[in-house]
């Protein structure tokens, strides 16, 4: 099945088999994770639509379930491979245990997390994904895709086989016209972007403030910053958060949602019985570059 939103699981800690559960509730069919142990419970997840599957009578098909390979780099003390295994047997290990965790014997996607490096691709990357296409080409992982990459290392990622990325999934930044150019290359590829933390990279803009859990920045408080955005939640009657996630679907993204509540899971979704006007997408667009 091919979600309209997904549902992010990360850092929910022990409530994440609960947090996931109420977004199948609230509707989400779209579920997002990682093999990270750091900042995600698989586990967790797989009991959840487990428990789902019985008691809400969805079926594995009407799902779609994604999650990602980390480089050792990006993990905690708990690694879900062998780190002295090469990076192909490593992707391989991971990639098997995700399918233990989340109970299933096969993923709708699997992402590389992220590049070993900021800026190009070595040779530890060029393993992984072609480790990746492997997966796909056996059958075991419908699409493929990678993550936290610019635009040199998308493009280059693109240049390597015959399996093409469907997906990448990026932090989504107003100022950088929320990844404008990357998303016009993936509307030029047949690929589909990802935002996260559509929200969270940009309450300076959308007016908010933070609070910090775990380290995690996450948002305090939500206010009246910018006059323009309130004119538009007056205009369409919805709250900023549903605007920027009805932006992100008139931008033809995949967005993803990370909110702990059940309120917030439906108020999410219910972006579909509105559109935005052309110069109120411009608006959105260029709302970093407002005279706010
Ligand atoms: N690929 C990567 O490297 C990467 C990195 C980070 C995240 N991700 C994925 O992206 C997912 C989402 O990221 P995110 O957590 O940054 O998403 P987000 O949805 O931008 O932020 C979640 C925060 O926004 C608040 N929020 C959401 N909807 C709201 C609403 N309607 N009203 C008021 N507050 C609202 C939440 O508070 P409440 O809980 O109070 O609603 C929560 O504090 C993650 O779970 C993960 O799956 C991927």
């Amino acid at each position: 099945m091919k979600p309209q939103f997904l549902y992010g699981t990360a850092w929910k800690k022990s409530s994440t088999k609960q947090c996931v559960l109420d977004a199948l509730k609230a509707g989400y069919r779209g579920i997002d994770t990682a093999n990270q142990l750091k900042h995600y419970d698989e586990k967790q997840v797989g009991l959840a639509l487990f428990e789902a599957y019985q008691t809400l009578s969805l079926k594995r098909e009407d799902l779609f379930i994604q999650t990602k390979y980390t480089f050792q780099h990006g993990q905690g003390d708990i690694l879900p491979y062998d780190p002295h295994a090469s990076i192909k047997k490593q992707v391989e290990q991971s990639f098997s245990k995700s399918l233990e965790h989340l109970q299933t014997s096969s993923l709708d996607s699997f992402l590389l997390h992220g590049p070993m490096t900021q800026q190009g691709l070595i040779d530890e990357d060029y393993e992984a994904w072609e480790t990746i296409q492997d997966l796909a080409a056996k059958g075991q992982v419908k699409e493929i895709g990678v993550s936290n990459m610019n635009l040199a290392q998308l493009k280059e990622i693109y240049q390597l086989g015959s399996i093409k990325p469907r997906y990448i999934q990026n932090r989504c930044f107003a100022q950088l016209k929320w990844d404008k150019e990357i998303r016009d290359f993936c509307s030029d590829h047949d690929m589909i972007y990802q935002g996260f933390s559509l929200l969270t990279a940009n309450l300076k803009y959308l007016g908010g403030e933070f609070r910090e859990v775990d380290s995690i920045q996450i948002p305090k408080a939500f206010f009246e910053k910018s006059h323009a955005l309130s004119l538009l939640q007056e205009k369409y009657q919805k709250t900023i958060q549903q605007l920027i996630f009805r932006f992100a679907l008139d931008c033809s993204m995949l967005p993803l949602t990370g909110t702990w509540n059940y309120e917030h899971m439906k108020m999410n979704l219910e972006v579909q019985d509105f559109k935005l006007s052309r110069e109120d997408f411009e608006l959105i667009e260029n709302i970093a570059f407002q005279n706010l």
